[in-house]
């Protein structure tokens, strides 16, 4: 019952994915929560306050000048009586006028009254959501303090359109809204850290490319556990099919070349954490049209060009930061390696895992869900046994948090 206790008002605007924002109440309030609901005339379009009433077995507030609910209740005592106001989904429409500071409804003068953290999922066409005016309303929604969470990109519900702008799932709101209420010390809070997560993407011809089969779990899930204790992370993910982490900002490339640019880009940062399994080569000139078969003239070979190490490059940079950590994936001598890489990387920390092929006590590592590391630095080695992704993800954070501590904000 991790969110027990709280009060959280959610704010159902008018779009297609309010039919999520059903399923959102019904984990809110398994995980403890007493959700209380205001809808805009749109969303009543969509989902009825009957259904939306069922769900959080309590009044469904629709209208502003509703005698009744004023008498019995008045917005801005709606407004305050929650821990957290949720927006899911948040329109186009509602950010708007969030940001240009308007009230003439039930759920923009709520958002106006509001005195406790408002966190908005948007969700819109993708012309929309990357529409000047949006982008726009969201840059200073986020410098007045709006959390967010997602979009995400994917097919739309109503067009077939793929693109951001998709609603985030009801479970991810619910972890944002975890992160958000979470009241424990926040060791990382001023502190910028860059993780690097998942695999690259090296193209041949436009339509094939090499790449490795990491899922960027272990990465996303320090991302997120370092931004649990506070720290403002930028996650630069190589192409991954989960959602970027809540409370992360996250920066998506493809290549190695383009890795290494963002994360140069990103310095200075007190930490980086480089999980990514970046791919060693690339071919030498990856060509415009696709490679085609020719009868008789047999495969093509395809010259490789070694990829920038990016992990070396940070380790070794005139902006170094503070703490610079990396894996080391191998499949045997794990820790001998692991040693060497330290040195050569210009690294702190080592973090050695045996990804053994599957089939073997180790195997499984990438793609996986577990992993069993071992911790390399110059003073030792620390091993810990096997645990979730997850686990390892908060004690590395809790690491991490520990080893900045002596150095100042
Ligand atoms: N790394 C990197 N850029 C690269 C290659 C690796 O930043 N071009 C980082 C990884 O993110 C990881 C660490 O270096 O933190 C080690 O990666 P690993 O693949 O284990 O080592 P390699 O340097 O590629 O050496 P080898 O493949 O020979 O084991």
């Amino acid at each position: 019952m991790t969110l027990s206790g709280k009060r959280i008002l959610l704010i159902i605007g008018g779009g297609i994915a309010a039919y999520k924002s059903l399923d959102l109440i019904r984990r809110l309030r398994e995980r403890g929560a007493s959700v209380r609901c205001v809808m805009t005339s749109a969303a009543r379009e969509f989902v009825t306050p009957l259904s939306v009433g069922a769900l959080t077995a309590d009044h469904v507030f629709t209208d502003l000048f509703d005698r009744q609910d004023e008498h019995d209740v008045g917005h801005i005592r709606l407004a305050r009586g929650a821990d957290l106001v949720v927006v899911a989904p948040a329109t186009a429409d509602l950010m708007a006028k969030l940001a240009g500071g308007h009230a003439n409804d039930l759920a923009s003068t709520v958002l106006l009254a509001a005195d406790k953290t408002v966190l908005m999922a948007p969700a819109m066409n993708p012309s929309m959501w990357s529409h000047a005016a949006t982008r726009r309303n969201r840059a200073q929604l986020e410098k007045d303090g709006i959390a967010f969470v997602g979009p995400n990109t994917g097919e739309m519900a109503e067009s077939g359109e793929a693109g951001a702008g998709r609603m985030a799932e009801p479970l991810e709101i619910v972890a944002a809204v975890e992160a958000l209420l979470d009241s424990r010390p926040k060791p990382l809070a001023g502190r910028k850290i860059i993780v690097t997560s998942g695999p690259t993407h090296e193209p041949i011809d436009p339509v094939r490319y090499i790449a490795n089969r990491s899922s960027g779990k272990q990465g996303h899930a320090i991302a997120a556990a370092l931004a649990r204790l506070g720290a403002d992370v930028r996650l630069v993910s190589g192409p991954v099919a989960i959602p970027d982490p809540a409370g992360v900002t996250t920066i998506h490339v493809e290549r190695a070349e383009e890795m290494r640019d963002a994360v140069e880009q990103l310095l200075p940062a007190d930490a980086a954490i480089f999980v990514a399994a970046v791919a060693d080569w690339r071919t030498a000139d990856a060509v415009g049209q696709k490679i085609k078969k020719v009868a008789g003239k047999g495969p093509p070979s395809l010259k490789m060009v070694e990829n920038p190490d990016i992990l070396a490059g940070i380790g070794h940079h005139k902006k170094r930061p503070y703490l610079v950590v990396g894996f080391a994936a191998e499949t045997q001598d794990v820790l001998k390696n692991a040693e060497a890489k330290l040195k050569k990387k210009g690294a702190d920390f080592i973090i050695a895992n045996d990804v053994g092929p599957s089939g073997t006590s180790s195997g499984g590592v990438m793609g996986g869900d577990r992993n069993r590391v071992k911790i390399v630095s110059r003073t030792g080695v620390e091993e810990w046994p096997e645990m979730g992704k997850d686990d390892v993800a908060e004690r590395l954070a809790v690491l991490i948090a520990e080893r900045l501590k002596t150095t100042s904000v």
